[in-house]
C-alpha cells in the first residue's frame, strides 16, 4: 500500500479572498491533505494523517481567513495496549488494527477476515459537497465519506460503503459519522427521552470516561429516546451562553448514538443504522448509504443550538423549504369521538370549529373498513359505508362551505389480523415463520420492505388522494417491530436463500416508507403530512424531509404539554410542532386546567383543537374564538421566528417563552404561572434577543394583566423586564411586542 509521509509542520492555510465571509465554503489545503469547511459560525477541519487516516482536526467557533494549525499526525501508541488506531481522532473509524473505541464501521469479507484499515485513496469537490473516499488496505471495500456545510451553521455527513470485490461482504455495523470534539475534561451531554404520553424529556449530566448509549431497536425513531445530542462544558454553558456541539441523525429506522470519551479524555459521537440484529449483505457492485448525520457548533448556549436547528429545518428540510407555509390552526375530532365518527356528528363539529376560526377539518381514526374500535379494520381503506353513506364527499364539501380544508387520518403500514387485508395477504405481515406474531393495539406491521407491500401502500393513499380533495394526511404508526421477518428478502447471488439477507428490513422498510412519501408529495404537491406514532414516537430529520409537521405526544394535557414542548425544541422546530386544547379534566391526568391556559401551552407551536365543541359553553367558544384570534397575528413569529426559551417549566411554578419574527419587527411572549405560593408576585420577566435601542409596542392579551406602558424600549423590556399580573393556579398571558421605532 501506498505510504503517507506528509509533513507533520505547521500548515499556514489561506483561504481564498473569493469565500471570506461566504456562509459555506469547502477549501483544501493545496497539497490536497486538508480540508476546512466552512458552515455559519462554524468551523470544520479534517486531515490525512502520515499513515493515511483521515482525522480531525478542528471542530468549534468559525476560524479566520487565514488558518494555522498544525497538520495530521497520528497520536502515538499509549503503552502497549492502545495503539495510533485507537489514540488518532479518526474521522470514520472501521474496526481493525487495534481499534478498541467505538467502531463507524465493520465488515466481515468473505475469507474470514472481519476487520478494515482505512486508508485515504481521493478527494473530490462536487456541488457544495465534499466526498472523501478510504479504502481497505486488502479487501476491495471503498468508503466514500461526504460533508455537505449548510449556511445556518450545520455541516452533514454521511457514507456510502461499496463492495467493488467479486464476492459478497457483510456489514456489520455501520454509522454515518463519528463527531470528534476537543479533547479534554469537563464535558456535559444533554439527550431525550421518554415513553408513550411522556416524550422529550431533557436530561444533563457529566461527559463521564465510558460510553452513553441512546438508541432504538424497536424498527421506527422511538418514543423513548430521540437521534439528537448537545454536548456543552459544565459550568460554562447554559441556555444562553457558552460552547455547545449539537447534532441529530435523520433516520427513522432503528438507530444508535453513543457520547463515548475516552481513557484518553476524547470525545467522540458516533450514530447511525443501530448494530442489534443489523447486518446488510453487499452483494459485487452493491453499496450502502448510510442516513445524513447533521451537527453544527454554537458558543452562544443551548438556546442558540436549537435556533440554529430550527432555522437550518425551516431552510433545508421541511419538504415546502425554504418558503415555508404557515401551519393551519386545525381541529381533530379523535378525543371528541374517537372511533364513532359519522357523517352528521363530523359536520356538526365542523360547523362549530369553522366559528372559531378553524382552518382544517381532520377526520381521525374510525371513518374506513369495520373500524369499530381499535380490533379490526386496519389495512381496509375503503370508507365505511354506516358511517358515511355516500362517501366522503358531502362531509369535505361541507367543510370547505365552512371556509375550511379537509384532512384525514391514516396508518397505512399496519393491519389488524381481523382485516380483509390479512384474511388475504397474510404473508404481507412482518413476521417469522411457525412464531406466533406478538401484537400490540392488535394489530401487526406489513412488511413494507417488500416490493407488493409498497406498492400496494402507494396506490391506495395515492387513489384516496386523488379521489378526494384531502389538503392532509395525519400518518400514525401505532406499535413498534417485534418479528422482523422478511422471507420474500432478496437472495444470495448463488440462489440460495442466506438468513442475514432477511436483516435489510431494518433499511429496506424505511428508504420504501421515504419513497412513497416521496413519490405521495410528488403527485400531489399541495399535500401536506403529519408524523405520528401515538404521539411523538416518530420524529426525526428523515421523516421531516417528507412531512410538514410531527405530533410531539398523545398527552395533551396543558400543563405536560409544557415540558414536553421545552424539550421538543431542543432539537425541532416549533412550526413543526402540531398541539391541540382538548378538554378537562384531562384523559391522562384528570387534571382541570382552565381553557385560556390550555390555549396559550397550545400556542406555543402549531395551534388546533380537539376537544368535543358539542360541549362547549358559549364562554368557552367565545374565549377560544379570541385566542383563535391571537393566535393568528402571532402566528408567523411563533412559527417561523426565533424561540428564546426564557424561563424552564420543568419543576417550575413558572415558565415564559419568547418568540422573535427573523427581522425583529414583532415578537410574543408567553407566560404561565402553575400554583401561585406564599402570596408571592409574579417576576418581571426578561426578554432577550430584542434591539436595545428600538421601541416596542406592547400589546396584552388581557388588559388586566398588563398594566405597564404601551411603549417600551428593547433595554428595559431585556433589562428591567416586564411585569405581569398573574395569579392564583394556572394562570397565563400573552404580549406581543410590535416594534415601531427607535428610541427618542
Ligand atoms: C394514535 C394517535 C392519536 C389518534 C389515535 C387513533 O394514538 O396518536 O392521536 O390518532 O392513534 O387511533
Amino acid at each position: 500500500m501506498k505510504q503517507f509521509l506528509f509533513a507533520s509542520v505547521a500548515l499556514v492555510l489561506a483561504i481564498a479572498p473569493l469565500s471570506v465571509g461566504a456562509q459555506v465554503g469547502i477549501h483544501p489545503q493545496p497539497d490536497g491533505t486538508s480540508w476546512t469547511l466552512q458552515a455559519g459560525t462554524m468551523s470544520y477541519r479534517i486531515g490525512v494523517n502520515e499513515q493515511g487516516m483521515l482525522q480531525t482536526l478542528y471542530w468549534g467557533q468559525r476560524l479566520g481567513a487565514t488558518i494555522v494549525l498544525p497538520a495530521a499526525k497520528s497520536k502515538p501508541e499509549r503503552a502497549s495496549f492502545d495503539p495510533p488506531t485507537a489514540t488518532t481522532p479518526l474521522e470514520y473509524p472501521a474496526w481493525g488494527a487495534g481499534l478498541f473505541t467505538e467502531p463507524a464501521l465493520k465488515v466481515g469479507s468473505p475469507n474470514g477476515d472481519r476487520t478494515l484499515v482505512l486508508h485515504f485513496q481521493a478527494a473530490k469537490i462536487q456541488e457544495g459537497v465534499l466526498e472523501i473516499t478510504l479504502r481497505d488496505e486488502v479487501q476491495p471495500i471503498f468508503v466514500h465519506l461526504f460533508y455537505q456545510p449548510y449556511p445556518e451553521g450545520v455541516l452533514a455527513r454521511w457514507s456510502v460503503i461499496e463492495n467493488h470485490g467479486d464476492k459478497p461482504y457483510r456489514v456489520e455495523q455501520a454509522a454515518s459519522a463519528t463527531w470528534n470534539l476537543p479533547q479534554g475534561e469537563g464535558y456535559e451531554a444533554s439527550w431525550l427521552t421518554g415513553q408513550w404520553g411522556a416524550e422529550w424529556q431533557l436530561h444533563t449530566a457529566p461527559v463521564q470516561p465510558g460510553t452513553l448509549m441512546i438508541e432504538s431497536r424497536r424498527g421506527s425513531t422511538s418514543h423513548q429516546a430521540n437521534p439528537w445530542f448537545a454536548i456543552g462544558r459544565t459550568g460554562e454553558t447554559t441556555e444562553t451562553a457558552g460552547p455547545v456541539w449539537f447534532g441529530e441523525l435523520a433516520w427513522s429506522g432503528s438507530w444508535r448514538m453513543s457520547v463515548e470519551d475516552t481513557a484518553l479524555h476524547q470525545v467522540r459521537v458516533t450514530a447511525g443504522y443501530n448494530p442489534f440484529d443489523f447486518a446488510y449483505l453487499l452483494q459485487p457492485g452493491q453499496h450502502l448509504e448510510t442516513p445524513r448525520f447533521f451537527a453544527g457548533y454554537t458558543a452562544k448556549g443551548q438556546g442558540e443550538a436549537s435556533r440554529i436547528l430550527h432555522r437550518f429545518q425551516l431552510a433545508e428540510i421541511l419538504p415546502s423549504h425554504p418558503q415555508i407555509k404557515p401551519r393551519p390552526v386545525i381541529y381533530n375530532s379523535w378525543e371528541a369521538t374517537e372511533f364513532a365518527v359519522n357523517e352528521p356528528g363530523q359536520i356538526a363539529l365542523a360547523e362549530r370549529a369553522a366559528k372559531l376560526g378553524v382552518e382544517r377539518f381532520v377526520i381521525d381514526d374510525g371513518w374506513f373498513g369495520e373500524r369499530n374500535t381499535d380490533h379490526a379494520g386496519l389495512g381496509d381503506w375503503t370508507v365505511n359505508p354506516a358511517k358515511f353513506p355516500h362517501g366522503l364527499k358531502p362531509m369535505i364539501d361541507r367543510v370547505h362551505a365552512l371556509g375550511m380544508s379537509f384532512g384525514i387520518w391514516v396508518e397505512p403500514e399496519m393491519v389488524n389480523p381481523d382485516s380483509q387485508l390479512y384474511r388475504k395477504h397474510p404473508e404481507w405481515a412482518m413476521q417469522f415463520p411457525d412464531r406466533k406474531a406478538t401484537l400490540g393495539r392488535n394489530q401487526m406491521l406489513l412488511n413494507l420492505a417488500r416490493e407488493d407491500v409498497k406498492e400496494y401502500t402507494f396506490t391506495w393513499l395515492d387513489k384516496l388522494v386523488s379521489e378526494n380533495d384531502i389538503a392532509f394526511l395525519k400518518w400514525d404508526y401505532n406499535r413498534n417491530w417485534s418479528e422482523p421477518g422478511w422471507d420474500t428478502a432478496p437472495a444470495q447471488a448463488n440462489g440460495t436463500q442466506n438468513p442475514d439477507a432477511q436483516k435489510a428490513i431494518y433499511v429496506q422498510y424505511v428508504q420504501n416508507l421515504y419513497e412513497i412519501l416521496a413519490r405521495l408529495k410528488a403527485r400531489h404537491p399541495k399535500l401536506e403530512i403529519e408524523s405520528c406514532s401515538g404521539g411523538g414516537g416518530r420524529v426525526d430529520l428523515g421523516i421531516l424531509r417528507y412531512t410538514d409537521e410531527v405530533w410531539p405526544s398523545d398527552n395533551t394535557d396543558g400543563l405536560d404539554r409544557l415540558s414536553i414542548q421545552y424539550g421538543f425544541t431542543h432539537a425541532y422546530s416549533p412550526q413543526t410542532m402540531a398541539a391541540w386544547v382538548t378538554d378537562v379534566p384531562n384523559f391522562l391526568d384528570r387534571r382541570s386546567i382552565p381553557l385560556q391556559f390550555r390555549f396559550l401551552s397550545a400556542m406555543q407551536g402549531a395551534l388546533g383543537i380537539g376537544g368535543n365543541l358539542n360541549k362547549w359553553t358559549a364562554e368557552d367558544m367565545s374565549t377560544a374564538t379570541r385566542m383563535v384570534d391571537f393566535y393568528k397575528q402571532v402566528r408567523p413569529t411563533v412559527q417561523q421566528g426565533e424561540l428564546y426559551r426564557l424561563r424552564s417549566p420543568v419543576g417550575r411554578e413558572t415558565s415564559q417563552v419568547e418568540y422573535l419574527s427573523a427581522d425583529g419587527s414583532e415578537g410574543v411572549l408567553f407566560a404561565y404561572l402553575r400554583s401561585q405560593q406564599y402570596g408571592m408576585a409574579y417576576e418581571p420577566v426578561r426578554l432577550q434577543g430584542l434591539a436595545p435601542e428600538a421601541i416596542y409596542q406592547v400589546l396584552s392579551l388581557d388588559s388586566a394583566k398588563y398594566k405597564g406602558p404601551e411603549h417600551v424600549s428593547g433595554a428595559e423590556l431585556m433589562e428591567s423586564g416586564i411585569q405581569l399580573g398573574l395569579s392564583g393556579d394556572y394562570d397565563g398571558t400573552a404580549i406581543r411586542l410590535v416594534r415601531v421605532g427607535a428610541k427618542e
